[in-house]
């Protein structure tokens, strides 16, 4: 796409926007001071060292060195182009862009082939639905349906439709409304036949599940058999608009919910989610019959670190919640797990037991994760025996020394040792063990993700005067038009230090000659270097006084040109080194009266 929209343009959106607002969406913000604050959105953490400026408009995350405006914030989160980014902001802030390329839903702007295969969806979702609710033709899958529990409530919103008994239906209805078949196969609507090239639909006699991506696109569809038929779902291929790994049903409806409770509950099916949702658990999700990804967890984590797995209660469902909430667990969330009686999936459940039974014994009686943990580990055991039992004590006691809060540690200790009629000496003995043997053993390799954030903060106390010299400068430069020129003109020809700080301060005495006021958030479009916008997010949050006296203002001069000053006396001394080695006395005697000049001017 070579559209490019007008500057004048960008810097309405950018004044018309609130980046408090726009982030609130994706990250959980407080209020603290003048800056907002939050878990970052770019990486796995517990405490918040993601900051939001509201009198700059930018955020900058501590820990993992995230930084931008609101453009840079939209690009990275959602992986979108600046000119995507531009679009969407303009359509929150009602500004009209006068450009002509076709955009979805919410302001993601795709090219003609994508929009036609977004239109198919589209129109066949509706489609699917009238033929369930409203035709002869769907009676029977709509029975099928109420029989099974689904309210009329919950088909229209979930847009639930029927597939159908058609070897063309489908092909014929697009092609009449000059879809292309190519496109078509692409969307994963209709199978070409290898002996002939001709087509037939892929959805037939199903019940069909509409698949939105987070917009509420149309994007998939999952259908049912409604018998025996194998398989039981049959799921869209993966397409260029579908990426299983990415998506998870029910995300669009559910995220309101899941940011107001501070909580999410994560299904192994759609049947699960749907019948949890007339049970008033609106808050469901699940992954279209794939295990969860890194992607998932990420989109999940945007909205809450809570979450309560729901997974059917019989074998492969435990081992499946075994590995999710271990996933989830590294990724710095918080996580429960529901459980029912019997091997039942949630959907059974609610059928046999009703809607407040789910909501109150399972739901609401959620195990902790160790708690879940306390009864996987059990599985195949036989407490009565002395080896299982050992066996099983010495694996709990391995977890309990994973955990990092003593009053955690004590209690599951004290349950422990209850349970088996252990001392609690003994135990707290053999977890000091274990501690030093795991201790031993790490090498360090395995960080949990949410380190980084300790690191970069002790990484930076660390840093040279010449540094934090350096950076203070930048940030008064940032916030004054004037001290930018007066610094230049105190260096006298000389640069910053590092050549980022130097690539910074270039930009932005380029910044200021066609700007008279300093503007944070417009000059980090102005740069449009990914590297250096970080350090200049990461600088406007450093707190600095408003005024800078000229006591402060020489004294940082004086430690940049220190620096540099001092590296010249490093030079100079191995210069002179090599002159005595040379026996030349006359040259290091020379060399040495210029250390002493250089020294002196320190
Ligand atoms: P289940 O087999 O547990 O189905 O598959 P379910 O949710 O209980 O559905 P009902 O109640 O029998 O209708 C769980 C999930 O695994 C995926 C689907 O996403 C389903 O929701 N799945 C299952 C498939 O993709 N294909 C299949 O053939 C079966
Ligand atoms: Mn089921």
């Amino acid at each position: 796409m070579a559209e490019r929209i007008a500057e004048e343009k960008i810097n309405q959106i950018r004044q018309s926007v609130d980046i408090v607002e726009i982030i609130s969406e994706y990250v959980q913000l407080k209020k603290q001071g003048r800056n907002y604050f939050g878990l970052c959105p770019f990486h796995g953490e517990n405490s918040p060292s993601f900051s939001v400026s509201s009198d700059k408009q930018i955020y900058h995350c501590f820990g993992c060195g995230a930084g931008g405006n609101v453009f840079s914030f939209l690009m990275e989160l959602e992986g979108i182009s600046f000119l995507e980014a531009a679009i969407k902001l303009a359509e929150k802030a009602n500004i009209d862009l006068q450009v002509n390329f076709s955009v979805n839903g919410k302001g993601k702007s795709v090219s003609p082939e994508l929009q036609s295969m977004l239109d198919a969806h589209e129109l066949l979702n509706k489609f699917y639905h009238h033929l369930l609710v409203n035709t002869k033709d769907g009676q029977h899958a709509l029975e099928y349906l109420l029989k099974r529990g689904f309210s009329r409530e919950s088909i229209d919103k979930f847009q639930i439709g029927y597939s159908l008994n058609s070897w063309d239906f489908v092909y014929k209805f697009l092609t009449k409304r000059d879809f292309s078949p190519e496109l078509m196969e692409k969307a994963g609507l209709i199978i070409k036949r290898e002996r002939d090239g001709t087509y037939f639909d892929r959805f037939r006699d199903r019940i069909m599940f509409p698949i939105f991506d987070r917009n509420g696109n149309t994007i998939a569809f999952s259908g049912r058999s409604l018998g025996a038929e194998e398989p039981k779902y049959l799921n869209s291929p993966e397409t260029v608009i579908f990426n299983k790994s990415k998506i998870l049903y029910n995300f669009h409806l559910a995220k309101p919910s899941i940011r107001k409770l501070q909580q999410a509950v994560l299904f192994e099916g759609f049947a699960d989610v749907i019948a949890a949702d007339r049970s008033g658990v609106e808050n469901g999700i699940a992954t279209m019959g794939t295990s969860l990804t890194d992607e998932h967890i990420t989109l999940i984590r945007q909205n809450t670190q809570s979450i309560t797995i729901c997974f059917d209660s019989d074998k492969a469902g435990i081992e499946a919640a075994f590995r999710a909430g271990n996933m989830l667990i590294d990724a710095g969330c918080t996580i429960k797990v529901a459980m029912m009686s019997d091997g039942l999936d949630p959907d059974d459940y609610i059928k046999k037991n009703g809607h407040e039974k789910f909501r109150n014994e399972v739901i609401g009686a959620s195990l902790t994760w160790m708690a879940f943990k306390f009864l996987y580990f059990r599985r195949g055991k036989n407490l009565q025996i002395e080896g299982d039992r050992l066996a099983y004590i010495e694996t709990i006691l391995k977890e309990i020394s994973k955990l990092t809060k003593a009053v955690e540690k004590d209690h599951y200790l004290r349950q422990l040792a209850s349970e088996f009629s252990i001392s609690l000496d003994a135990l707290q003995q053999q977890l000091k063990q274990i501690f030093f043997s795991e201790k031993r053993n790490s090498n360090g390799q395995n960080q949990p993700i949410n380190k980084p954030s300790v690191m970069v903060k002790q990484v930076n106390k660390l840093k040279p005067a010449h540094y934090t010299a350096e950076r203070r400068l930048i940030a008064h430069m940032l916030r004054n038009r004037d001290t930018a020129y007066k610094v230049q003109d105190l260096l006298q020809g000389n640069t910053f230090n590092l050549d980022e700080h130097q690539a910074i301060i270039t930009y932005l005495i380029g910044f200021y000659e066609d700007h008279m006021n300093p503007d944070s958030s417009a000059f980090l479009t102005y740069i449009q270097d990914e590297k250096l916008r970080r350090i200049v997010a990461d600088i406007e949050m450093m707190s600095v006084n408003d005024e800078l006296s000229n006591q402060e203002l020489t004294d940082y001069i004086k430690q940049v040109l220190n620096y540099q000053k001092l590296l010249k006396i490093k030079e100079k001394e191995v210069e002179q080194k090599e002159a005595e080695r040379q026996s030349d006395f006359k040259k290091a005697a020379a060399i040495g009266i210029e250390i002493i000049q250089l020294r002196k001017s320190l």
